[in-house]
């Protein structure tokens, strides 16, 4: 059994350190991407208060096989939005620029698609390997402006982290 659950008082800081330390604990030694993405998504969602949605957007075939978007990964939260063509949407926007997005109003962001009609921020950050996007971790809020330059800079050391391990 796993518990990971943060001691109530931690601050983001803190919280970031414990989540790193659990998805290394968790992933290391482990070839399998999708019990790695299931599990971190478990993590987030255990560890990072006040989310309505969190997991990975995988790059993937398209349905033609013609080209590559962003295909739904293992997560936790309400059903989502199964493909996102690479520029659509916060996750769309963070694979095709390769930056991490911080909205912290969704409804303020050109194009964002609505998932769960609860989500009123969110962070989204890719994960590189050799340069190239191979997924995206996406968080959701119900609450406005919940993600923090200090949540964008801990998500992308959990990316990097996961670079060859996904
Ligand atoms: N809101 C995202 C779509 C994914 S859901 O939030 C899970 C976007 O605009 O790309």
């Amino acid at each position: 059994m796993y518990d990971f659950k943060p001691d109530p008082a931690s601050d983001a800081g803190e919280i970031h350190r414990q989540l790193l330390g659990a998805a290394d604990a968790l992933t290391s030694g482990e070839p399998d991407a999708i019990a790695n993405m299931a599990n971190v998504a478990a993590l987030l969602w255990e560890l990072l208060p006040d989310l309505n949605w969190a997991g990975f957007y995988r790059v993937a075939p398209d349905k033609n096989g013609a080209g590559r978007e962003l295909v739904l990964g293992p997560f936790v939260g309400r059903p989502a939005c199964i493909r996102i063509p690479f520029g659509k949407g916060v996750c769309g926007t963070a694979a095709e620029s390769r930056a991490a997005q911080l909205v912290e109003d969704v409804h303020a962001f050109p194009g964002h698609i609505a998932c769960d009609a609860a989500s009123r921020s969110e962070l989204v950050v890719p994960v590189l390997r050799n340069g190239e996007v191979i997924a995206v971790i996406d968080l959701d809020s119900p609450s406005p402006a919940r993600f923090t330059p200090d949540d964008a800079e801990g998500i992308t050391a959990l990316a990097e982290l996961l670079s060859t391990r996904i």
